[in-house]
């Protein structure tokens, strides 16, 4: 694999192997009809990609994050790659090819709700055998991360690569997609999918707190040892396969722009687990890590530091401010 960079002995425990994406964001009143023209209030244009984001959440609360994304050789990419190494994450494993970045024009409307299209421009260029090009780095972190906004096959190749080295993964299964096999599922530690991810995935309604459960079932049948569902403003359900049954509630915020708070929720959690936090306590972490993410508006933007973060709880008197991965 041909990289750009090249960073001996950096210490690193998370790889997150994905997207990255410019956000094109403009804040809307309303969708135009066919043939209208309408205005828009506001326009942001800012770092995106789930897997970057998420790379970015865990490394500005303090994990050190390798990367596997494939830029363009345009400015998008140029700028991306600027901004994770202004985020601290070690770049040795970023590819470029000829051809344009990512791009991900997003719609946000006056209830805060976004609708997302995404173009993968380069992010089709992140191949399997990067994944067994990278295999030396990868095996010094202690947790994979991936999601599905590569190619199916490369994200089978990252998921067999952590089964050979003993490294566990996480798989964040979105976009949505009928396209992956329960089988790949099966072989990750932790599945984190949405609510509509699930039901996409198993065939299942997930309306009410029964039909998550049932849909998250099927995951635990099908070999996944952890099952932990975002449904918004509806909480977080985690399953395993010994039992657990853990509800956690949401946060109560006025939300100003919900793009990218699943990301913050996946970062934060990856960096707890990496920290050797149990799952229940990472979770709760995620939880409010999302919901500060979602008080301003942006992806990456709206992502806080540890200390940030610490002190938003602090200031709601949270007994979480206490947690010792906000602390090092
Ligand atoms: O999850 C939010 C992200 O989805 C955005 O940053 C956009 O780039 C798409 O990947």
């Amino acid at each position: 694999m041909q990289t750009l960079w090249f960073q001996e002995e950096w210490p690193v425990s998370i790889t997150v192997i994905g997207s990255n994406n410019t956000d094109l964001i403009t804040y809307i009143t309303r969708f135009p009809v066919e043939g209208e023209t309408i205005e828009a209030p506001d326009f942001e244009i800012g770092f995106g990609g789930k897997g970057a984001n998420q790379a970015v959440a865990a490394a500005r609360l303090g994990s050190e994050v390798i990367m596997m994304t494939c830029v363009g050789d345009d400015a998008f990419g140029a700028a991306t790659i600027e901004n994770l190494a202004h985020n601290g994450i070690d770049l040795s494993l970023v590819k470029q090819v000829h051809g344009t970045s990512g791009v991900a024009p997003i719609f946000v409307d006056p209830d805060s709700h976004n609708r997302i299209i995404i173009v993968k421009g380069a992010n089709n260029g992140l191949l399997p055998e990067d994944v067994e090009a990278g295999a030396h780095a990868i095996s010094k972190t202690s947790l994979i991360v991936c999601q599905l906004e590569i190619r199916m096959e490369t994200v089978a190749a990252a998921i067999a690569l952590g089964k050979r080295l003993g490294i566990p993964v996480l798989l964040n299964p979105a976009p949505a997609t009928k396209d992956l096999d329960l089988e790949l599922v099966a072989q990750c530690a932790y599945v984190m999918p949405n609510e509509s991810e699930l039901e996409l995935l198993t065939g299942i309604a997930t309306e009410t707190e029964e039909q998550v459960k049932r849909a998250a079932q099927v995951l635990l049948e099908a070999g996944c040892p952890n099952v932990i569902v975002t449904l918004g403003s509806r909480g977080v359900r985690w399953l395993s396969h010994t039992g657990d049954d853990v509800f956690i509630a949401p946060f109560s915020i006025d939300p100003v722009d919900t793009t990218g708070a699943g990301d913050a929720f996946i970062g934060c959690f990856a960096h707890c687990l990496s920290e050797g936090l149990e799952v229940r306590e990472g979770l709760e972490l995620a939880n409010a890590y999302a919901a500060l993410s979602v008080t301003a508006r942006g992806t990456q933007k709206s992502y806080r530091d540890a200390q940030e973060f610490r002190s938003w709880l602090s200031d709601r008197d949270h007994v979480l401010a206490e947690s010792p991965v906000l602390h090092r």
